[in-house]
């Protein structure tokens, strides 16, 4: 059974990580009845709250040079994420979400009978030393999702971060992401994670790192994979969790006999 994750929410159709985003997957998954994992970065704000926000400044999603964590969640909640797409939802649909805002729903659509989950990645060492896997696990405790039933999957690039995930909340599953370059990998012994998902383009380029983590009981999820050929090229690989832009794609391709 293959995983499919939308990649900042639907944010083929709507700007990256704005509720307009999360609530098309959100509505997509619960028309189709299709599992899907929301996808979203977090990092703190200026008044210390995590926010869904992937890059380290403001200047691509936002037009403005300071980083999140310069501005509180009521000055982020100000400003514009829709406008630099070209088609941009209505204006109160183009603001960030917080954590706490896509946990919340998150929980209502699951309520409502929507099969979503979500996929957190731990996203840029807070400056102030504030530490964002001790905020996110007591975020998830609050909620009673911070055990094996939870419906959160853990993700990130950065191996201390994963460590901490692992200590501070055991029991829900992690993916290790991997990207830049594989040499590393082949020749050490990757941490102790069942997941390792992997940037598309180096799977393009060295597929048999497949093999080589199927070989070792691992599963391999894959990013950022939004078009059929890919979605395809994988899934024969063995590939059985693909994050991207565009869940209604990845899903028809994964349907076909
Ligand atoms: O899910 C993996 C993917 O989100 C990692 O890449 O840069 O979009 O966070 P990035
Ligand atoms: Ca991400």
């Amino acid at each position: 059974m293959s995983a499919i994750f939308a990649h900042r929410g639907w944010s083929a159709r709507h700007p990256e990580m704005t509720r307009a985003a999360y609530q098309a997957a959100i509505g997509w998954a619960a028309t189709t009845g299709a599992e899907l994992g929301l996808e979203c970065d977090v990092q703190f704000s200026a008044d210390d709250q995590l926010v869904c926000l992937h890059d380290e400044d403001l200047r691509r999603t936002a037009g403005l040079p300071d980083r999140p964590v310069d501005l509180t969640v009521a000055e982020l909640k100000r400003l514009d994420f829709g406008s630099w797409v070209r088609v941009s939802p209505e204006p109160e649909e183009r603001e960030l979400v917080t954590l706490a805002e896509l946990l919340t729903m998150t929980a209502e659509a699951r309520a409502a009978g929507a099969a979503v989950t979500l996929a957190i990645e731990t996203k840029h060492p807070n400056p102030r030393a504030l530490d964002v896997e001790d905020r996110l696990a007591a975020m998830l405790a609050d909620r009673g999702w911070d055990g094996p039933d939870a419906p959160v999957r853990l993700i990130t690039f950065d191996l201390d971060s994963l460590e901490r995930l692992g200590r501070l909340l055991p029991g829900v599953p992690r993916t290790l992401l991997v990207h830049r370059d594989l040499t590393p990998w082949w020749d050490c012994a990757l941490p102790d994670v069942t997941v390792v998902g992997v940037d598309l383009t180096l799977l393009r380029r060295d597929p048999g790192f497949v093999e080589h983590l199927l070989s070792q009981g691992r599963e391999v999820h894959a990013f950022t994979v939004n078009h059929p050929d890919d979605v395809r090229f994988l899934r024969d690989l063995g590939v059985s969790g693909f994050t991207t832009d565009c869940p209604p794609e990845v899903h028809a391709v994964l349907d076909e006999p």
